[in-house]
């Protein structure tokens, strides 16, 4: 039954990395910490807690944010009967699910960039900045916490910054389509889309089913807390490019081509509401980029059914099973130099995005679209098809882009996006880390 308590996400107890967005321009970093020593681990936690802001506390400018591994909440000597009280996915980790959320072939765990993948990563933190000096002065306090603590190492770095552009690295603007969440005093960019439960969210709260998912035990523990899970996703900048320049009959094809291929324009102009050309206008008015549905476009002459963003929130469009189960917070972040503009050939280097989702519930939410969404099309009546943009394609998948008087099929699609590893974490509450900081085990 609905009641205030589970309805309500106390916003002090929450840490601000749950729920806040990014800052439009950052500077940030993902550290991974291997904890050696348990009451070093311990000790590392009470003195990180009051760097860590609430979702309540007055947008401060930059901040830090901090999750657990399966393995790091282990490492800690969290009781045995709280770590079984955990779901069994995240118990696993990222490259034990492998198998399940396609990360084979190239994107599997034997692929991956050390450490990710192994059980030495123990802790994630995050780092986020709107400039240069403040993200130094937060990372200057981050290492502060570890520093001096031979128990505590750093195993991993992975900086990350806004491309001068603004844009991901093939050249698009993101992070603009997020879902509203009942109670969290963020802003909703699309009124045709009801908040969603708190418990989609956030642990301890009634989510859509109506439930309160039981959450980790004890509740101190689990209550108010999210999951994170990232990724480290290359681009293949270069390859998107020819793919494009090879089947194009033109400048302004190759752009359109692109377009369909995510279902938005580079300036973030969404193809539902501009289907003809890019409107830069309203890529960047926020009350209106994102207010709108496919219910007049159930062919997908505006947007493709297959686009990415089609794919990965269908919004009313007619699919097999419950859009509403399966949304995200995803906070993105830029790492690498930008390809310059134009250059077709790879330079190789490191470039992509560090992906993170943030929700309750990793099976149904992020594993379940990664595997069905991303990487099947049968949902939407095309099962041939993966995600053009970020599906495992191998060099024969397909795209189909509805036109009249016919549609247009494109072919040879390789992989444009390769995950290099990632891990799924556990993100306390501020309450929860006093616990885990003060365990006796
Ligand atoms: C390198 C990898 C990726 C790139 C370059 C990329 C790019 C984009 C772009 C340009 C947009 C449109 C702007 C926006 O609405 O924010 C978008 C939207 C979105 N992407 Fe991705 N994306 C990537 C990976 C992923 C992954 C791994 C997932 C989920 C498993 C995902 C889920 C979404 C969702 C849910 C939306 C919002 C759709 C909407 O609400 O309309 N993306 N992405």
């Amino acid at each position: 039954m609905p009641t205030e308590t589970n309805t309500t996400p106390e916003l002090n107890h929450i840490q601000a990395g749950a729920l806040r967005p990014r800052p439009k321009t950052y500077r940030g970093a993902y550290f991974l910490l291997r904890i050696d020593d348990r009451p070093a681990g311990r000790e590392f936690l009470r003195r990180l807690i009051p760097a860590l802001a609430s979702a309540a506390d007055p947008d401060r400018p930059a901040w830090l944010a901090t999750s657990l591994s399966f393995q790091g909440l282990k490492a800690l000597g969290v009781p045995q009967e709280s770590l079984d009280s955990f779901p069994p996915e995240f118990q696993q980790g990222m490259a034990g699910r492998a198998a399940d959320i396609g990360d084979t072939g190239e994107n599997a765990p034997d692929q991956w960039e050390q450490p990710l993948g192994s059980p030495d990563v123990h802790i994630v933190l995050a780092a986020i900045a709107p400039d240069a000096a403040q993200f130094e002065a937060i990372v200057a306090r981050a290492h502060d916490t570890f520093s001096d603590l031979p128990g505590v190492s750093l195993i991993w770095r992975q900086d990350v910054a806004t491309l001068p552009t603004e844009r991901d690295p093939f050249g698009f603007k993101d992070g603009i389509g997020q879902p509203a969440i009942e109670g969290s005093g963020l802003p909703a960019t699309n009124p045709h889309e009801a908040p969603l439960k708190a418990g989609e969210f956030i642990l301890g709260y009634q989510d859509e089913t109506g439930d309160v998912l039981p959450g980790p035990q004890p509740d101190v523990l689990g209550r108010n807390g999210t999951y994170m899970v990232f990724r480290k996703l290359h681009t293949r900048v270069a390859a998107f490019r020819q793919y494009m320049r090879e089947r194009a009959t033109s400048p302004a094809d190759e752009e359109r081509i692109a377009a369909k291929i995510v279902g938005r324009w580079p300036s973030g102009a969404p193809m539902a509401l501009a289907p003809e050309q890019d409107d830069p206008e309203l890529g960047a008015a926020p009350h209106r980029n994102n207010a709108f549905l496919y219910g007049d476009d159930a062919r997908g002459l505006k947007c493709p059914l297959g686009s990415h963003v089609r794919r990965m929130h269908p919004r009313d469009s007619a699919i097999v099973g419950e859009v509403r189960l399966h949304r995200m917070l995803r906070r993105g972040t830029s790492y690498g130099p930008p390809l310059p503009q134009g250059v077709l050939e790879d330079d190789g280097a490191d470039r992509g995005i560090m992906f993170a989702f943030l929700g309750a519930h990793i099976a149904r939410q992020f594993e379940f679209v990664q595997a069905q969404w991303v990487n099947d099309g049968k949902f939407f009546g095309a099962p041939a098809e993966k995600d053009p943009l970020i599906g495992a394609n191998d060099g024969s998948g397909q795209f189909t882009i509805p036109q009249q008087p016919i549609r247009r099929r494109m072919q040879g699609l390789p992989a444009f996006v390769v995950n290099r590893g990632g891990e799924y974490c556990f993100m306390p509450s501020l309450p929860a880390l006093h616990w885990l900081a003060n365990l006796d085990t």
